[in-house]
């Protein structure tokens, strides 16, 4: 493919401002970008490595002329709108729920599946920012021995929810942290908690995400669904509970997994320290969302043995959402195209 001209669409939102930043700092070699959001950014000027770009509204901008479009603009843009871009001619990398699971289309975490990003008929699905996460650890361990069963937590941060997640957790922390007694001893008050179903800052949800089927969130079935998909194997046990922390960016997650055979801890850490995007901390000093953050590799550490079921390991692992959870694959996927 000659460079090509590439769209970001939901350019204004927090993952969308972070893959035109990645464009940029990994000299994507583009020849021309596009950038796309709702009608009340149109027009908005974005200073770039290209030159300063116009945002353009996309319900009304031509689709003409685009080779790769990095769509991050929620489920239902993408379900509108990424059908008329491949038409187009355009390839779509969605960020959104909306196609991850369709048959035809590839869901793909760049350093663990990347062959199936050549299986496509115009898009290319990214995973859920957990998901993803864990695969980067998961996917080099199954390939080693063959997941069967895991046991996955995630504390995820605001940042998932967008930018509003960021801007309500921030002013929560503002208001609830006038009242250190309150938080003690009880008989604090909040305002709106939106995106969010309780308050977020100084407490966490064991809940992220919607309830849907048998009492799991969505963001629990991606977990479950996107791993048997990524992995090509749906026959792995997977027991997902995600919760939201007061965090704003880098979600971490903590799995025990089991395989075909036994895997003890020194074959995990050999195989985790030559994966591909993933760094393999010690446990003197634990990796925490905040290292994570504006990072482009995911972080592992704390490998054990399991205790109950003797065989298997437990893992810690984190990154930042926004980049391998989001707009960093995003563009690796892009990458792999040309
Ligand atoms: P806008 O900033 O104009 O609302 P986040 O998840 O961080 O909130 O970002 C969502 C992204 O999706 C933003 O760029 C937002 O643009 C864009 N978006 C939201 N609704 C629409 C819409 N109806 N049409 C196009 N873009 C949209």
């Amino acid at each position: 493919m000659p460079d090509p001209r590439v769209a970001v669409v939901g350019a204004t939102g927090a993952v969308g401002r972070t893959m035109i930043e990645i464009l940029e700092e990994r000299d994507f070699p583009l020849s021309e970008l596009r950038l796309m959001a709702s009608a009340r950014s149109a027009g908005r000027v974005v200073t770039t490595r290209w030159g300063d770009v116009t945002v353009e509204d996309l319900s009304s901008a031509d689709l003409s002329g685009i080779d790769i479009a990095l769509f991050s603009a929620g489920a239902g843009r993408s379900r509108e709108f990424a059908p008329p871009f491949v038409e187009a001619g355009a390839i779509v990398i969605d960020n959104s729920s909306a196609f991850r699971m369709a048959p035809e289309v590839p869901l793909v975490v760049a350093g663990v599946n990347d062959h199936a990003a050549a299986d496509t008929n115009g898009i290319i699905a990214n995973p859920n920012c957990t998901t993803m996460t864990l695969m980067m650890a998961a996917g080099p361990l199954h390939h080693y021995a063959g997941l069967a069963r895991m046991v996955a937590m995630s504390y995820q941060s605001v940042s998932g929810a967008g930018m509003t997640g960021m801007d309500t957790l921030w002013q929560q922390v503002l208001e609830l942290g006038k009242r250190r007694e309150a938080l003690v001893q009880g008989g604090w008050e909040h305002g709106e908690t939106d995106p969010f179903q309780r308050p977020i800052a100084f407490n966490v949800l064991p809940l992220a995400g919607a309830i849907t089927d048998a009492g799991h969130t969505d963001e629990e079935w991606k977990l479950v669904n996107e791993t048997h998909k990524i992995l090509e194997r749906d026959s792995i046990e997977v027991e997902p509970t995600c919760v939201r922390v007061p965090v704003m960016v880098g979600h971490g997650i903590s799995a025990s997994m089991w395989f075909d055979s036994p895997v003890d801890p020194d074959a995990a850490r050999r195989v985790l320290a030559d994966a591909p995007g993933l760094e393999l901390w010690s446990d003197d000093r634990v990796a925490t969302p905040l290292d994570s953050a504006g990072q482009d590799p995911v972080m592992a550490c704390r490998i054990r043995p399991t205790i109950g079921t003797p065989g298997g390991i437990s893992v810690w692992v984190v990154g930042d959402n926004l980049r391998k959870g989001a707009a960093l694959n995003a563009v690796e996927i892009a990458e792999l195209l040309i």
